[in-house]
């Protein structure tokens, strides 16, 4: 039986939320992951430290014994340069969302001004701040990432000091602009390395299957797969799970977000072995991100094998009930316990 051993797993975008989904997601990523990058579009999105800090400890009290480091990020709003060099150290970076674009992000950016966002990027590239955006414009859902690219290559132009993280990319022209410009970097899902519409919406209604940004076509997520797998240093694992309740997914109006927190790792294993690229998965989800964020790992090491795993039909705890992807369906490697 064939095994694999990642060190250190990473997972460079992450939403715990709070409260009782936090208490029931929390321990399914620090169980498997060292440490995540946590998002900040609570309700209402962590823009203060006092807050920042609080909702840090309630992460630590939710992950328990579990060796994982919540790595937090702030949600992105004009602040003053006294304000980022003081929570400076307690962040790793801040998130910068279009206003309206998904979930809890009304309070984001409407106009993407160069001019307007400089007091507030030059700070962060002085302090060296990495920034994270969520790159979509409000225009047809297919096209919203690529209409958003000339705003990540204005900003790579006109702050290019800054880090700036290309959030789950979706679509071949992403792949190529993060190649073009030294301090662009992105993170890709596990369900955009997957799926495609037609899982989505090809058949029957998949409404575990919707999130923003859309997952795309075949084209696209070939060169998703070719530039993950190829070990590339720009590029890192951030699953993006986010989960909602069943209640909430199952319905008219349904929220947007995958779950696929203690799935993920297993979906890669299996992904970059069908490619032969076993070799890189290590840099996918960790080696990269510490290169990339000067993270420490630690000595969290997960072994995998070669051993069917059906994935639970949700995951429970007292009121809170979350269906991931691929309910039901059975992966080909297991974690060992
Ligand atoms: O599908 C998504 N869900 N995309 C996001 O960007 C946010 C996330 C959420 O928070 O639910
Ligand atoms: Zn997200």
């Amino acid at each position: 039986m064939q095994t694999v051993i990642l060190n250190s797993p990473f997972d460079m975008h992450l939403h715990l939320r709070d409260d009782e989904m936090l208490k029931l997601v929390a321990p399914l990523s620090s169980k498997t992951f060292s440490g995540a990058l946590i998002m900040p579009n609570l309700m209402p999105p962590v823009d203060a430290k006092e807050a920042l800090l609080f909702y840090k400890q309630r992460i630590k009290k939710a992950i328990g014994d579990n060796d994982f480091a919540p790595m937090m990020t702030l949600f992105f709003k004009n602040y003053s340069k006294e304000f980022l060099e003081d929570i400076k150290d307690e962040i790793i970076a801040v998130k910068l969302y279009p206003a309206g674009i998904t979930t809890n992000s009304d309070g984001g950016v409407e106009v993407f001004d160069t001019v307007e966002l400089a007091p507030t990027l030059n700070a962060m590239s002085e302090l060296n701040i990495p920034l994270s955006i969520h790159g979509e414009s409000n225009g047809y859902v297919m096209d919203r990432e690529t209409e958003f690219l000339p705003v990540y290559e204005s900003l790579a132009i006109a702050f290019p000091k800054l880090k700036i993280i290309m959030e789950h990319i979706t679509t071949k022209e992403a792949v190529d602009l993060v190649q073009k410009y030294d301090n662009l970097y992105a993170t890709i899902t596990a369900h955009h390395l997957t799926l495609t519409l037609d899982d989505v919406l090809g058949n029957m209604l998949k409404p575990h299957l919707f999130c923003k940004p859309i997952v795309k076509s075949y084209k696209d997520r070939e060169a998703l797969v070719k530039i993950a797998t190829s070990g590339h240093p720009k590029i890192m694992f951030g699953s993006d799970s986010a989960p909602h309740l069943k209640e909430n997914k199952e319905k008219d109006n349904a929220a947007a977000g995958i779950f696929t927190a203690p799935i993920a790792l297993q979906i890669l294993v299996q992904l970059f072995n069908d490619n032969n690229k076993l070799e890189n998965l290590q840099k996918f989800v960790s080696d990269n991100a510490c290169n990339i964020y000067g993270l420490k790992p630690n000595k969290k090491t997960i072994t995998f094998k070669e051993k069917d795993f059906k994935i639970p039909d949700f995951y429970e705890k007292g009121t809170q009930k979350v269906v991931p992807m691929y309910a039901g369906e059975i992966l080909k490697w297991s974690i060992e316990a």
